[in-house]
């Protein structure tokens, strides 16, 4: 496969990613292939014309194509290890797509149970291989193959969730800190929690446990991953949701964790939150962890429009002295974007904060300088002083 003067460019920058246009010559299957330029090596990639996004690159050195991406397999998995022994009752990203060299793969584990994400139509023809180096690799009570994700559709590749290996339950808990976490690997969403945010949850804990919050809020709080660590130290934990289903987990979850200070109520996040903040209801601690509203380049005026909306009425129902913990997933609202929006919203609403925190994603979602668009979560952690 021959890419033009552009596609070397970005391949020689390190950038995996070359697109259609770019391409010069081209196999017509999909796979693993070298890439070239003017007769030199470049790279090696998997390949779909189907795709737009037609060439990402894993290595930067001419091996067996193939054999090339099992060693980078390895490689993120032996990243892990540590982690793993640690933690054998854990959740945890084990591969992390273009962050571990392996684009089109996401891995992560609950509890011993593998739950799978391919979104390439090379590596999909592979799958069998794929799993069974899993298997070997790691001995997982099961894999889950959870292939429902509209990337795929790009790709050409239908949409399932299928038991690759062994039995799947419906319901698996995982331990992070002192809560057990609800995991739905068939029907939740990404691969039935989000491990981004777990640091960020047991950051949140830590808060709680020094501030003792009366009354805290969780909104878009999905199955209460926040809600869970905040509950065992405030008083009153209330979780924001559209999804009934995640917040009927959530009530399960609590009850597992035995807490019974966690409430829930089903509604859309921008109306209650402009009913509380014209209410004037005052709470010490609130969580903000939208999903992303800015989902292609085009999308973000709207989606800084609509991240300002609900931050600045979180700020209005803060107390004195109260915590914001605020989120936003949207590669396309960089950190600067998202600091700015925060300065906006709280001009807007005439309250002083001070930024305790600023993190972003789980480690185990590794962020290349090369490849910004690895990293996609922003999160600060404001108190209210004025
Ligand atoms: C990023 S997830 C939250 C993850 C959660 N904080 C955790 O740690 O597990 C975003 C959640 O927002 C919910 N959501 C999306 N749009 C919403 C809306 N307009 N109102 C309320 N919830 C919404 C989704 O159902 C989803 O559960």
């Amino acid at each position: 496969m021959e890419v033009d003067e552009r596609g070397a460019k970005r391949l020689l920058a390190r950038h995996p990613w070359v697109w259609r246009g770019m391409l010069r010559r081209s196999p017509e299957t999909p796979g693993f292939y070298p890439v070239v330029h003017r007769g030199r090596f470049l790279a090696l990639a998997l390949f779909n014309r189907k795709t737009e996004l037609a060439v990402r690159a894993y290595a930067w050195e001419e091996a067996d194509p193939w054999e090339a991406w099992l060693k980078n397999l390895r490689a993120a998995l032996k990243r892990r290890e540590a982690d793993r022994v640690a933690r054998p009752q854990g959740g945890r990203r084990l591969v992390h797509a273009e962050g571990d060299f392996l684009p089109g793969l996401v891995v992560d584990e609950y509890a011993g149970y593998l739950v799978v994400q391919i979104g390439a139509a090379a590596l999909e023809a592979r799958r069998a291989a794929l799993v069974e180096a899993l298997v070997e690799t790691l001995d997982p009570r099961g894999v889950l193959l959870k292939n429902d994700t509209r990337g795929r559709q790009k790709e050409g590749l239908p949409l399932y969730v299928e038991a690759a290996y062994g039995e799947i339950p419906e319901r698996l808990w995982v331990e992070e800190g002192r809560v057990w976490l609800p995991v739905r690997p068939w029907q939740g969403q990404k691969t039935g929690a989000f491990l981004d945010q777990r640091e960020n949850r047991l950051f949140a804990g830590a808060l709680a446990r020094r501030t003792r919050p009366a009354r805290a809020l969780d909104v878009f709080g999905y199955q209460g991953g926040f809600a869970l660590h905040l509950a065992r130290h405030a008083t009153e934990v209330w979780v924001v949701d559209a999804s009934e289903a995640a917040l009927a987990v959530a009530r399960e979850a609590a009850e597992k964790n035995r807490l019974s200070n966690l409430r829930t109520l089903a509604a859309n996040a921008f109306d209650f939150l402009k009913r509380e903040a014209r209410r004037g209801s005052g709470y010490d601690l609130v969580v903000l962890d939208p999903p992303s509203f800015a989902r292609k380049k085009g999308d973000l005026e709207r989606a800084y429009a609509a991240y300002k909306e609900i931050n600045l009425r979180a700020m209005r129902i803060l107390r004195p002295g109260g915590h914001l913990l605020t989120a936003s997933c949207s590669h396309h609202l960089n950190e600067e974007a998202f600091l700015a929006m925060l300065k906006e919203a709280a001009g807007d609403a005439r309250r002083v904060f001070r930024v305790v925190a600023r993190a972003g994603q789980a480690a185990d979602h590794p962020v290349l300088v090369n490849v910004p668009e690895t990293g996609y979560l922003k999160f600060a952690v404001l108190k209210r002083v004025g």
